[in-house]
């Protein structure tokens, strides 16, 4: 049982690998509809938590509902100890995510007909491009305690490469050997460079705009509902506010390129409601901008490729490929075809691309192989000069090639970096960070996230069980042990950090970033 988990903002979809098959598995609703996907929400029923298409009908009979909770990892200072709300109740992140992919294991298992006791199902889990260690550990770990048993992650527009790959691989050729993932989702864009050499899909490059997605269309259709029912949100209130969102989103889903207006009920503020008619036209021109600014986040990636001999447009691009859902608007395939010509390319099943290329990713016998690369640099902040002064190491450069992420256990296929040197203080305080860039001087710059820290005795009278090394003074010491640091990357993208006395032997492991081991 090989599966792909697609953790998304607003829907959670599974695939499966099934003899070069990847079929999208369906879940039902309360009524019994089949769904390809569940949502990604929580909602407190008073009893107890419950996810999915329960707590969507839980929210309708008044349950309060978290929607969007995987925007919590996304915080740069997300820790295993973070919490969030659901209603009036402050929960553990981790306990919360644990919940919903304990209640989609068990979703899983209907669809497939399977007992909730076999063996936790082989998965692929997929991750933002941009997302940082803590980010990516917190959500292995909730997936795993969930009962999944993860065998990798990729990064998301890396798996709708592999998606494109498997549908399109006739228009790929020696000249043509780059692929454009635009992947926009419910509440982030994405965007991946690939160069696909035969089977081998190496990352080349990834962007991406936080909170760019179809939320933002539903706000701007919802506005114009507004504006038609001459009142304000202010009137309507956060619930008020919250169901004509919903109802936006409804309405934006249903659109075809033939439909020309578009009715919504607005709440009247009398306890009823008024059906207002927007015209398509309107929204589009409202929407065209969000869908440009998309196109003009690209343009980095763009530039990236081999220079054009003829004026062509996209050198080398055998295709853009279009995937995540909010791309079934039919104005975003409009608008980039517009600016990047025929070989925009969409998804035939745009919701569940990324599910299917993980399920490709998760497939033993798939015939492609993936390089990704680091999408942040990671460094460390070590305390100099008896603690006067810090200095500070860019050890993992971002952009470094990073190993197939779903490598069979083979230690020796992962990216390590060591430093040797003698310590010259008692104590080292190693603070670690995740940085998007460095500036001339070779310090971290621009969104900065914190990995975590680790306090070392390199006085071997302090590296004993149970001692304070917060309270013990740093000093200068001559003739310090040789010490080495071993960082290493897993094929998840998850940094560790080994510190080891090599005199004495006393060593601190870390998986940093999460503070859970
Ligand atoms: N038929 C449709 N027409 C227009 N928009 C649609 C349609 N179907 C889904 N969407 C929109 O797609 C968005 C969800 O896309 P998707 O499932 O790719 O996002 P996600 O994976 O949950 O989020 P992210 O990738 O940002 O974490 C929502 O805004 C939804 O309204
Ligand atoms: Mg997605």
């Amino acid at each position: 049982m090989d599966l792909g988990l697609d953790f998304g903002t607003t829907r959670t979809v599974v695939a499966q690998a099934d003899r070069g098959n990847y079929p999208v598995l369906s879940f039902p609703d309360e009524h019994e509809d089949a769904h390809d996907h569940v949502p990604t929400v929580v909602a407190d029923d008073g009893g107890g938590l419950v996810f999915g298409f329960d707590a969507l009908a839980a929210a309708r009979r008044g349950a309060p509902l978290l929607r969007s909770v995987k925007r919590s990892l996304a915080d740069p200072g997300v820790t295993a100890e973070s919490t969030v709300w659901v209603g009036e109740r402050e929960l553990p992140l981790l306990d919360v995510l644990t919940g919903f992919f304990a209640h989609l294991r068990e979703a899983v298992d209907g669809a497939l007909d399977r007992s909730s006791g076999d063996d936790a199902p082989r998965t692929v889990v997929g991750v933002p491009a941009r997302a940082h260690s803590a980010q990516r550990f917190l959500t292995l770990e909730a997936v795993r305690r969930g009962g999944f048993d993860v065998v990798g992650m990729v990064n998301e527009p890396s798996a709708g490469s592999l998606e494109f790959a498997h549908r399109q691989s006739r228009s790929v050729t020696s000249r043509r050997d780059h692929v454009l993932v635009y992947d926009l989702g419910g509440g982030t864009f994405d965007a991946s460079l690939l160069r696909l050499d035969g089977t081998r899909h190496e990352v080349v490059e990834s962007y991406g705009v936080e909170r760019l997605g179809g939320d933002d269309f539903d706000a701007l259709l919802a506005r114009l509902a507004l504006e038609r029912a001459g009142t304000t949100r202010a009137a309507l209130g956060t619930a008020g506010w919250a169901d004509l969102l919903d109802e936006a989103r409804r309405a934006k889903e249903g659109l075809t390129p033939q439909t020309r207006r578009v009715g919504l009920e607005v709440a009247d503020g009398d306890g009823g409601t008024r059906l207002v008619t927007v015209d398509v036209a309107d929204f589009y021109d409202a929407a065209t901008p969000l869908v440009e600014r998309s196109a003009d986040a690209m343009a980095p990636l763009v530039a990236l490729l081999p220079a054009a001999t003829d004026g062509e447009e996209l050198p080398g691009v055998a295709g853009v490929y279009v995937v995540g859902g909010a791309t079934s608007l039919p104005l975003v395939p409009r608008v980039l075809r517009a600016r990047f010509g025929r070989r925009v390319h969409r998804s035939p099943l745009p919701s569940a691309s990324t599910a299917i290329g993980l399920a490709i990713a998760a497939d033993p016998d798939r015939p492609f192989s993936l390089r990704d690369r680091l999408s942040r640099g990671f460094g460390v902040f070590r305390e100099r000069e008896a603690g006067g002064q810090v200095s500070f190491d860019p050890i993992l450069d971002r952009g470094l090639l990073t190993p197939d992420p779903v490598a069979p256990g083979d230690a020796s296929e992962r990216l390590t970096v060591t430093r040797r040197y003698r310590a010259a203080h008692s104590v080292g305080w190693f603070r670690f960070v995740e940085y998007a860039g460095l500036d001339a001087a070779g310090q971290p710059r621009g969104d900065l996230a914190p990995a975590g820290e680790v306090l070392f005795p390199f006085d071997p009278a302090l590296q004993g069980e149970g001692v304070a090394l917060r309270d013990a003074p740093v000093v200068r010491r001559e003739h310090g042990p040789l010490v080495e640091e071993r960082y290493t990357v897993d094929p998840a993208g998850v940094v560790s950090v080994e510190v080891v006395d090599l005199d004495t032997g006393y060593r601190t492991v870390q998986e940093v970033g999460a503070g859970v081991r």
